[in-house]
């Protein structure tokens, strides 16, 4: 009898949630960093980046095994090219032999679908490295257009908010004059390459700097009067849309109204050193929360209502050999045992802790910061309203990606 009941069970949940996540389920993107020395072994991440709904994953490597683990999931992969082999791509023999080890040997198996040269390059202020960008991301695309992956690969790098000179209000957006010289020419290469232009952004990092006149509600998408864009009259009710605003806003100034933006990372600690103000499992969770929910609706940003956000969530685990403060090691959604950081009102999937060589890990390490997700569950019990199914797909997406999450889980521990 019990064995019955629990296989329908089962089989009802199994039902649900492909219910529950139709084809068209809003994609998060996650960034998958591994600077630590006490992480699962990326077996067992593949079961943890699909219970949280993430259909991409951004590396800042290309490791091998990550890549290996993840063959035929479907989950869509952008791999990292670190500053430090930058000035080598430049040298075509090296870019293609890059390419050729790690892309086209893990395609078609693994969907690795673009290469990120290097991470917040200009904002470092080494102008020798910042001039060995734009030929790296040509010489990474030569190779690409040679071994004719070009198509489904795109070449791209990802900037800190802090190369735009001004950001508020954002219709005032522009780049920093000094870098100028040096962005239009990569812009010019991401639009004739079709490529999207990458952006870090943290609006923790404005709040952390200035608590005392930074609206906590605005920074964390909360209920608040917003403001309003003196020059459009556009109504802002969140930090995060008011950067991407203001980088949209610098592109236009420079030519480049269509090239489209993607936030290469975007998160919340979860803990912090004492003045690191606002670092909280609380408020990390209702960053993650309220910004899955904002994926979730499809909403775009005020001045591009239409475009769809496109997100990676910084990141998948707290990463314990980040150096800087307390919070570049807690921006995680999961801990080093695969449950969840913070109360994301649903248990994680315990895996067992083999460790990871702790390879690769951001190469822009120190900039880290990440988003959580941290659905506020109703999880009165595991399953919660199955039966209640068809109303489900009028439920946020958030609620939705909760419940998958739950349903994953109780499917991987009952196989
Ligand atoms: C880089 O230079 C800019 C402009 O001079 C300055 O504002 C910024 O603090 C510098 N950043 C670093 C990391 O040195
Ligand atoms: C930049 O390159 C020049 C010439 O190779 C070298 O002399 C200089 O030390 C480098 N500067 C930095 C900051 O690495
Ligand atoms: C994991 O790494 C740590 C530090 O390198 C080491 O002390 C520990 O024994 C390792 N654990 C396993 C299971 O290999
Ligand atoms: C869960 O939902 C039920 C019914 O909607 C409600 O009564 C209960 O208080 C909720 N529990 C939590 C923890 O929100």
């Amino acid at each position: 009898m019990e064995a019955t009941h629990f296989s329908s069970n089962l089989a009802i949940f199994l039902l649900g949630f492909l219910i529950l996540f139709p084809l068209t389920i809003s994609s998060v993107g996650i960034n998958y960093g591994q600077i630590a020395n006490n992480l699962p072994s990326p077996d067992h991440v593949v079961p943890l980046v699909k219970a949280i709904g993430a259909t991409r994953v951004k590396l800042y490597d290309a490791d091998p095994k990550v890549l290996k683990a993840f063959a035929n999931t479907g989950v869509e992969f952008t791999v990292s090219l670190g500053n430090e082999y930058l000035s080598k791509m430049a040298d075509p023999a090296n870019a293609q032999q890059w390419v050729k080890t790690n892309v086209q040997s893990y395609l078609p198996a693994t969907k690795i679908t673009s290469i990120a040269v290097g991470n917040e390059v200009l904002t470092l202020n080494d102008t020798n490295l910042s001039g060995c960008l734009l030929p790296a991301m040509q010489g990474v695309h030569s190779a690409l257009v040679n071994l004719k992956l070009d198509s489904q690969v795109t070449v791209t790098t990802a900037h800190s908010v802090a190369i735009l000179q001004s950001s508020y209000p954002p219709s005032t957006g522009s780049f920093r004059q000094d870098l100028k010289s040096c962005i239009s020419p990569i812009l010019d290469f991401l639009s004739k390459t079709c490529s999207p232009f990458l952006i870090n952004a943290y609006p923790f990092f404005a709040y952390k700097a200035n608590p005392k006149q930074v609206s906590l509600d605005f920074v964390l998408f909360q209920p608040n009067a917003g403001i309003v864009d003196p020059a459009n009259n556009l109504h802002y009710d969140n930090m995060l849309f008011a950067q991407i605003d203001a980088v949209y806003a610098a592109l236009n100034r420079l030519g480049y109204k269509k090239l489209p933006v993607q936030i290469s990372e975007t998160g919340w600690p979860s803990k912090g050193d004492e003045d690191e103000i606002g670092a909280s499992p609380e408020n990390a969770k209702k960053y993650n929360g309220n910004l899955l929910k904002i994926i979730g609706q499809k909403k775009g940003t005020p001045a591009k209502p239409n475009v769809d956000l496109n997100i990676f969530v910084f990141a998948m685990f707290n990463e314990n050999l980040k150096p800087g403060p307390t919070s570049e090691r807690n921006y995680g959604l999961f801990k080093p045992d695969g449950t969840p950081a913070y109360g994301l009102g649903v248990s994680g999937i315990g895996v067992s802790g083999g460790n990871s060589t702790g390879s690769g890990g951001g190469s822009g390490g120190s900039s880290g910061p990440s988003v959580y997700l941290s659905p506020p569950v109703n999880s009165s019990n595991g399953y919660l309203a199955i039966s209640s199914a068809t109303e489900m797909i009028v439920w946020s997406n958030w609620r939705r990606f909760s419940m998958g999450l739950k349903m994953l889980m109780v499917a991987y521990l009952m196989s």
